[in-house]
């Protein structure tokens, strides 16, 4: 009995001890799938290309020489359907600038903006 004792005794602290050191060998975290997807997103595209993508299921947007595709991001767009609607399919760099109306959009809305760049605007194309 006691033999047992000490035998499960002993396994019990290997087994933590082999967690303890397991981690100092193993990656502390699997690449995230957004940079993954930041990774791969050097596509360059022309404005023909964008403009295939023009309507409210399918929507692409050039912006500051970006290429993003929103479609994802509009029905939760807080403006008004119709103003954001036109320019799907185009640049829009300065509607992006002005809201349509003159004022910026706020830092929180570029960080919004970044998740759904696919690649670049290839203007030399
Ligand atoms: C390029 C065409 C766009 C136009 C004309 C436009 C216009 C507007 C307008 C008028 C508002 C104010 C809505 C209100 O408060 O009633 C607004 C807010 C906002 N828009 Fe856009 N938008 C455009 C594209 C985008 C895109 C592509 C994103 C993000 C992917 C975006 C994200 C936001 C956010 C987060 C707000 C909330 C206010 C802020 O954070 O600035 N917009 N937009």
């Amino acid at each position: 009995m006691r033999k047992l004792f000490i035998f499960s005794t002993v396994t019990f602290w290997l087994v933590v001890a082999g967690f303890w050191l397991a981690n100092f060998f193993l990656p502390l975290e699997p690449p995230s799938a957004v940079s993954t997807i930041a990774e791969t997103a050097d596509r360059n595209f022309t404005l023909s290309d964008v403009a295939l993508h023009g309507r409210e299921d399918d929507c692409w947007m050039a912006i500051e020489v970006q290429v993003y595709d929103i479609t994802a991001y509009l029905p939760d767009h807080p403006s008004e359907p119709e103003l954001v609607l036109p320019w799907c399919g185009k640049e829009a760099t300065q509607a992006w600038q002005t809201k349509g109306k003159g004022r910026p959009h706020s830092p929180r809305a570029d960080q919004l903006l970044a998740k759904y760049r696919i690649g670049k605007l290839d203007e030399a194309r």
